[in-house]
């Protein structure tokens, strides 16, 4: 059975969307097996973004993450495990393209996202292939965290 990290980012906490993007993926039918409050360090950013090591945005992405762009408090995420068939597929639909002006309007990203600077400010993650999946889900989740269905 497919599993994959969704993670609500600053912006979306600050603008009080986490119920609203939580409905939304509620709707595909999936089951959330992991769920938290995390207190983001840039250790973890990092290791969360490594695939975009040398990208020159890559800084201003970690100071989004750790919410210095959006007054959220002690570097605030909402960290889920959502699994289910083709669980991958179905979450990356409904948040939709990464860029936010290119995304669909009826999705969390188009409807929410907002570009600012060279940051996108696109509300949410979730996981783009079941290899990544597993290696983010280990990095933001212990074992015992994540019930099996
Ligand atoms: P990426 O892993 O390419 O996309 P996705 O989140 O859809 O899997 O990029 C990670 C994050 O980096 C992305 O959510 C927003 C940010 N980003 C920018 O701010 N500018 C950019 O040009 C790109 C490609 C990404």
């Amino acid at each position: 059975m497919e599993r994959t990290l969704v993670l609500i980012k600053p912006d979306a906490i600050e603008k009080r969307i986490s119920g609203l993007i939580l409905d939304r993926l509620d709707h595909l039918g999936l089951q959330m097996t992991g769920a938290k409050v995390v207190s983001l360090t840039e250790e973890l950013a990092r290791a969360h973004y490594k695939n975009l090591e040398g990208k020159p945005f890559l800084d201003e992405v970690i100071q989004y993450m750790m919410g210095e762009f959006n007054n959220v408090p002690n570097h605030k995420i909402y960290a889920f495990v959502f699994q289910g068939e083709n669980a991958i597929a179905k979450i990356r639909q409904e948040i939709g393209s990464t860029n936010p002006e290119k995304a669909a309007p009826w999705t969390i990203r188009g409807s929410f996202g907002r570009f600012i600077g060279d940051v996108m400010q696109n509300c949410v993650h979730a996981s783009g292939s079941p290899e990544d999946a597993e290696k983010e889900i280990a990095l933001w989740f212990k074992p015992e965290e994540v019930l099996d269905r």
